[in-house]
């Protein structure tokens, strides 16, 4: 990832469109988040990808933790200037397509704030189950 990739990143995890609606959801600083990308080097549990168009704008970013069951869990944001454009509906279709052809993920779990709509209509459009109602959060899983 270059620097100049790094700094949007971090920028739109700290949008508030973006971060309300995160776990953790106070104002990451920049050096934290530098940390954390540097971290990602030695870290086999996590994967993290920038999402991008043709044209090499930044639509978001989607993530991996490996540790979570019964499924590997996934967390997604979409830059706020393409919501609703289909971008995460499109790309989790391709990502999982290629994360259980090429690397043979048996599925995906996902833990979606309640009111979060935009999540929880995804999550439905994309055939997830949800299983399980705690803490605010609704928890799906996927199996591929
Ligand atoms: C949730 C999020 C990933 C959706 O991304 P997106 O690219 O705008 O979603 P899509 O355009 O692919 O839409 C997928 C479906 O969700 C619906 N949707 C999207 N945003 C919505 C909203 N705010 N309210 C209700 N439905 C919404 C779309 O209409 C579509 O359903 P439809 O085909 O029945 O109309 C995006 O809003 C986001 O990043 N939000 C902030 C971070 C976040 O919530 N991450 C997930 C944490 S669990």
């Amino acid at each position: 990832m270059t620097d100049n990739d790094s700094r949007t990143i971090w920028e739109l995890r700290n949008h508030p469109l973006v971060s309300i609606r995160m776990v953790n959801n106070e104002i990451i600083p920049y050096y934290n988040h530098q940390k954390f990308i540097s971290g990602l080097a030695g870290n086999t549990d996590k994967d993290y990808f920038i999402i991008k168009d043709k044209n090499l704008n930044i639509i978001g970013s989607v993530n991996i933790d490996y540790s979570e069951s019964p499924y590997p869990e996934r967390g997604i944001f979409i830059n706020p200037a393409f919501f609703n454009n289909g971008h995460a509906y499109n790309s989790m279709k391709e990502f999982y397509e290629y994360a259980n052809s090429r690397w043979g993920l048996p599925g995906i779990m996902t833990k979606v704030k309640i009111d979060n709509a935009g999540s929880n209509r995804l999550e439905e459009k994309l055939g997830a189950l949800l299983y399980e109602i705690k803490d605010g959060y609704n928890f799906y899983n996927l199996s591929f």
